[in-house]
């Protein structure tokens, strides 16, 4: 410190001009014109240095110097902790003031956060702010000061884009005489969007993506982008964004020369030069651009983000038939109860007549009371139990096999004949044709809910769409290129494999297609299209009936479903303007307005009662069960056959 004072001594002892800054010039700036709360000094004077920083401290402000001589980084010292109120007084008349001005520039600090000071006396604007200075642009808050005639006067300083070789724009702030301010205008009405929002026709610099051979002119691109109908090889939210650009240029009064790329993203090689639209933005080579842009991590650094509002959503579209039905749950006989049910069931059953042979055997063996108890009944009765009783032992297979054969019966809801005669075995029968009942009840209701709730039909996932007998196509734009290319995600390569891989006959749509084209696909079934969902529901709602519109299933999954940003270059001097101009069209409504009629919501399935065929892998489990049992009848039949022939009725009665 003492020695920079020292030097400044020197300087002085030198002779040199007097370079000062009028102190209440910049206590009234301060204090009642911009209202900071930190100032940051750049001067090279020992009296702006001694007087000037005390007198901005009596005015309580946190005050750093800055001398010209001395090294500075200005990243350093003008960093995102800067007091939200900063403002930087400069001594324009200091040599070095061309460098930070430059250094200024490149780094966009004339913006909102800082406001500049220019202590500009026997300085010309022009000479200040050369065309070179690109970064002085609507968002700027400079304030230049020169001397009038018997005072001061502060004027506002703007551009609409110098690198577009917009003039300054130069407004009277206030003039200061005889240490009295006098408010011309209001400084913050001065910088607001308000006062500046009017570019008188400049150009800016716009991209835009279309996905098409020989697009060059700003006339070609404009007249596809202004159509209201879908083009092919331009995405739904590129016609959006450019309507959103609509809106700004009513509202700003600019118009827009558009350059073309094919793509979005993508890098040359292995290096960080990015391509496509969010190169051109990146290198600052245009101003706006007619397009979103995805969210990815690695994008915050690079651009700023002045609206979102389109929820970019694609998806697999097909028909349902019956032959896609994958889960195989409608229809099928055996599905109403699990696996574990069918065998507790079967082995309950097998239990039961068992238990119902074994009472048997007891009744008849020693207690011999069935006869008592049926005496009075019908003499054909008598008769055939009195046979039952002359038999004895022979009849334990018999009972055995009509045993499981009434339990069978009963299961299915046959009678019971003859009635047992025994108590306790009719209560046994009683419960078994209760449980039969129940049973029966949920299975029936299982069945008739399961195929009148007909909602999750066709493949779901992508894996599913994957393992599907569906061909699939998808909308010939940019991005599934980049996609298939670059995607190392499992599901997407097997797609590629199972569905992509293999050649195409000529009566087959090729792999990259337009919607119009795969419309009759669709409608014919067995055939998927990936696209823009927005895109598809125009088309299928003008060419799908009532019953076919309900058979549409949608299966996204392949990209995600994302709202887009609509990006500007990294601190953009336009960033803060249309930022602030898209907020008001949000709430006024002009954005709703827009997503209202480009974001056409999927056609209602309007049809009540949609019956869809079971399909024969459902029904399939009935028929095996029929053959199964005739099978095993015929099995039986040779048995008994087998027994008789060889005569082992004998053996059995020993
Ligand atoms: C500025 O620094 C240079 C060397 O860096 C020195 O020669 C010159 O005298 C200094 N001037 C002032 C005013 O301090
Ligand atoms: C102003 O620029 C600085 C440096 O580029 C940046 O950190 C800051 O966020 C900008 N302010 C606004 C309001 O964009
Ligand atoms: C002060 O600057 C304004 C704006 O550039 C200019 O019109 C005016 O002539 C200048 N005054 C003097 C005395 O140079
Ligand atoms: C400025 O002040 C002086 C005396 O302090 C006075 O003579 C002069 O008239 C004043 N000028 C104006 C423009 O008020
Ligand atoms: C837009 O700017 C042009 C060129 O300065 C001007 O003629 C026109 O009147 C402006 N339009 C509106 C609506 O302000
Ligand atoms: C880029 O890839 C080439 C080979 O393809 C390799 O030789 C080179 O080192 C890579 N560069 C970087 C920066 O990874
Ligand atoms: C792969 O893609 C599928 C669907 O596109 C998605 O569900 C899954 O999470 C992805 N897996 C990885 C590891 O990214």
């Amino acid at each position: 410190m003492k020695l920079s004072i020292c030097l400044f001594i020197l300087l002085l002892a030198a002779g040199e001009v007097i370079l000062d800054m009028e102190i209440s010039v910049l206590t009234h700036f301060v204090v009642n014109l911009v209202k900071t709360t930190h100032a940051v000094l750049f001067i090279c004077s020992l009296k702006d240095f001694d007087e000037l920083t005390l007198a901005l401290m009596e005015r309580n402000q946190f005050v750093s110097v800055v001398h010209f001589n001395q090294s500075y980084s200005l990243s350093s010292l003008l960093t995102r902790e800067n007091h939200a109120r900063t403002s930087i007084l400069v001594n324009a008349r200091c040599s070095g003031t061309t460098e930070l001005l430059f250094e200024a520039s490149e780094n966009r600090l004339f913006n909102k956060t800082y406001q500049w000071f220019f202590w500009g006396v026997d300085i010309e604007v022009e000479t200040l702010f050369p065309y070179k200075l690109k970064y002085v642009g609507p968002n700027a808050q400079i304030t230049y000061v020169n001397k009038t005639d018997n005072g001061y006067a502060y004027w506002d300083i703007h551009s609409k884009g110098r690198h577009l070789k917009s003039r300054l724009e130069i407004n009277l702030i206030a003039t200061l005489t005889n240490d009295t301010l006098n408010i011309a205008c209001d400084i913050f009405h001065l910088q607001s969007i308000d006062f500046r929002g009017q570019f008188n026709g400049i150009t800016l610099r716009g991209a835009s993506v279309i996905d098409k051979e020989d697009i060059i002119s700003n006339e070609q691109i404009e007249s596809i982008l202004s159509r209201p109908t879908k083009d092919a090889g331009v995405a739904a939210f590129i016609k959006y964004h450019y309507e959103l650009l609509g809106l700004l240029r009513d509202r700003f009064n600019f118009t827009v020369n558009f350059r073309n790329s094919r793509g979005w993203a993508g890098r040359l090689g292995n290096s960080t030069f990015r391509l496509g639209l969010l190169g051109i933005i990146m290198r600052n080579e245009a101003d706006i651009a007619a397009s979103g842009a995805f969210n990815r991590i690695n994008r915050f650094a690079e651009f700023d983000i002045i609206h979102q509002s389109w929820k970019f959503e694609t998806a697999f579209l097909y028909r349902y038939t019956a032959d896609l039905d994958t889960h195989g749950k409608s229809g099928n006989f055996l599905s109403p109860f699990s696996d574990r049910v069918w065998s507790f069931s079967l082995l309950t059953l097998a239990a039961f007549s068992i238990i119902w042979i074994l009472f048997e055997i007891i009744d008849s063996k020693f207690l011999h009371r069935g006869n008592n108890s049926q005496k009075q009944e019908g003499s054909s009765q008598k008769i055939e139990d009195e046979l039952n009783a002359k038999k004895g032992k022979p009849c334990i297979k018999t009972t055995c096999i009509e045993r499981i054969l009434q339990t069978f019966g009963a299961c299915c809801q046959q009678g019971l004949d003859p009635n047992p005669q025994d108590r306790s075995v009719r209560f046994l029968v009683m419960t078994l044709f209760l449980f039969s009942l129940v049973m029966y009840n949920y299975y029936t209701s299982s069945v008739v809910g399961g195929l009148l709730s007909s909602s999750d039909q066709g493949p779901a996932t992508v894996d599913e769409i994957t393992d599907s007998p569906l061909k699939i196509s998808f909308e010939d734009i940019g991005y599934y290129k980049v996609l298939f290319r670059e995607s190392q995600n499992r599901s997407i390569t097997r797609l590629i494999e199972k569905k992509l891989s293999s050649l195409r006959s000529t009566n087959e749509l090729p792999i990259f297609s337009h919607i119009e084209e795969a419309v009759p696909y669709l409608k014919n079934g067995g055939f998927a299209f990936h696209c823009e969902v927005v895109d598809a529901y125009p088309v299928i709602a003008e060419y799908f009936d009532a019953n076919e519109i309900c058979d549409l299933r949608e299966v996204s999954g392949l990209m995600e479903v994302e709202i887009m940003n609509w990006i500007l270059h990294k601190n953009s001097q336009y960033t803060e303007i249309f930022r602030t101009a898209m907020c008001n069209a949000q709430e006024k409504g002009f954005v709703e307005r827009i997503l209202r009629r480009r974001q056409i919501k999927k056609p209602a399935c309007q049809s009540l009662y949609t019956v869809y065929p079971v399909s024969l892998a459902g029904v399939l489990p009935a028929f095996v069960t029929l053959i199964c049992g005739i099978l095993f009848s015929l099995l039986l039949l040779g048995m008994e056959k087998l027994y008789a022939y060889l005569g082992l009725e004998k053996l059995w009665r020993f």
